[in-house]
């Protein structure tokens, strides 16, 4: 079925039962795997919520989970076995999932070459609950697994792998009538899109996941965009920072952060490393939740959006897309194509600010945006954009007339 789960494919279809299913809504962090995809001549490696992924999303991509970590001797994995020796584990049902995150991390540090700081290790595991151990024998052994004999990875092994499993037409995946498109180009999928204007639109999966988890619909005819190389490109031109609407918010962030530091924490607190992998700011923006964690800081910077279609695009502002709760103008036979970002500017003071009631992986209450633009010590103009206030994500514009012209004291 085009919907059917990893994690239910994993243990119901394959037995590999050493993934677990806790909220089965990608906030537990029990199912976490990694999966690797080719990205240019290296292979891109990341934890993903396996409750929140499809099947036919791993087309063309390899699937790890606990139990290929088992070393070619028979030995733990230094991830494993640190958590051994710091006794990170009790009951255990988190334990592959925590587990699984750590390796994803491992990875990262050891292609890199260096060890992650206590800060980048909380980081990592603000996706996995654990709700027995505590959390710091298990912070220990995200340290003390540097400290252990390395383990290594085939990198260039797994890239020739994936090389050969990639395909050279479009996958159309049927299942009992049901059917996912997956096009290639940008031209392939408006044509779809034209064609099917009541499919779903299918990007990383971490809310459409939900809608068959926990609302068990049928999701009709999906389109899933991921495929499309165009639309996860990020790039610099002309004063301002394109992001295509299929990058994850982890690729998305991090290009935002070179430009605007002042967005690395929205950046970590959206969700965790495992939806953020997914997800994409795309989504969160088409999707148009009103406390979507992306909308007020890119509302209050001046993003503009691009809609696409078969017949051309259009830009506007990313606040006149939003007409009502969920409700935006795009045309039925329209994407979001990208997401334009104009780049700072010396005068410019930008702030985002979100509330909730943990630090990480959860929802805001209200988030905020501010930015300022100074002449001097006064505020020529600025923009102000809320989440979790209204229906949509919304701009301040009272407050923004109130405070132009006034001396910042
Ligand atoms: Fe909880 Fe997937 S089962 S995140
Ligand atoms: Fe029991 Fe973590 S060891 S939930």
């Amino acid at each position: 079925d085009p919907t059917q789960s990893v994690l239910g494919f994993l243990r119901e279809r394959l037995g590999r039962t050493g993934t677990k299913e806790g909220c089965a809504e990608g906030d537990c962090g029990a199912c976490t795997v990694v999966v690797g995809e080719l990205a240019g001549d290296d292979v891109a490696l990341h934890a993903v919520n396996a409750c929140l992924q499809f099947v036919p999303m791993l087309d063309g991509k390899a699937l790890f989970t606990v139990e290929d970590l088992r070393q070619p001797d028979g030995a733990l994995h230094p991830a494993q076995q640190a958590m051994v020796e710091c006794h990170g584990s009790q009951c255990g049902f988190c334990t592959p999932g925590f587990v699984m995150s750590l390796w994803a991390l491992y990875l990262e540090h050891q292609s890199l070459q260096t060890r992650p700081t206590d800060g980048e290790i909380r980081s990592a595991l603000t996706g996995n609950l654990c709700r027995c151990t505590g959390y710091r024998p298990i912070l220990d052994a995200g340290a003390r697994m540097f400290d252990l004999a390395p383990a290594s990875f085939d990198r260039a092994a797994l890239c020739r792998q994936l090389r050969s499993i990639q395909r050279d037409r479009s996958l159309v995946h049927t299942y009992n009538g049901r059917v996912l498109f997956a096009p290639r180009s940008m031209a392939e999928l408006t044509a779809l899109r034209a064609s099917h204007p009541q499919a779903t639109i299918l990007a990383g999966g971490t809310d459409i996941g939900l809608w068959v988890t926990k609302q068990l619909r049928e999701l009709g005819e999906i389109i899933y965009i991921g495929c499309v190389d165009e639309l996860r490109a990020i790039r610099e031109s002309d004063g301002a920072l394109n992001i295509g609407a299929g990058a994850t918010l982890t690729e998305a962030y991090r290009a935002l952060a070179q430009h605007y530091p002042e967005v690395r924490e929205m950046g970590e607190r959206f969700g965790s490393p495992p939806i953020r992998n997914a997800g994409t700011m795309g989504g969160n923006v088409a999707n148009g939740s009103p406390i979507g964690d992306s909308m007020p800081g890119l509302i209050a910077l001046g993003a503009t959006v691009t809609l696409r279609s078969r017949e051309g695009s259009r830009m506007l502002p990313m606040e006149d897309l939003y007409i009502g709760y969920m409700k935006n103008v795009m045309a039925a036979d329209e994407i979001l194509e990208a997401i334009t970002v104009p780049l700072p500017k010396p005068s410019l003071r930008f702030r985002s600010y979100k509330l909730s009631k943990r630090y990480d992986s959860d929802i805001s209450a209200v988030c905020a945006a501010f930015a300022i633009d100074f002449a001097g010590d006064r505020i020529e103009r600025c923009r102000v954009a809320f989440g979790g206030l209204a229906a949509i994500p919304k701009r301040a514009p009272a407050t923004e007339s109130a405070l132009s012209g006034k001396a910042w004291t």
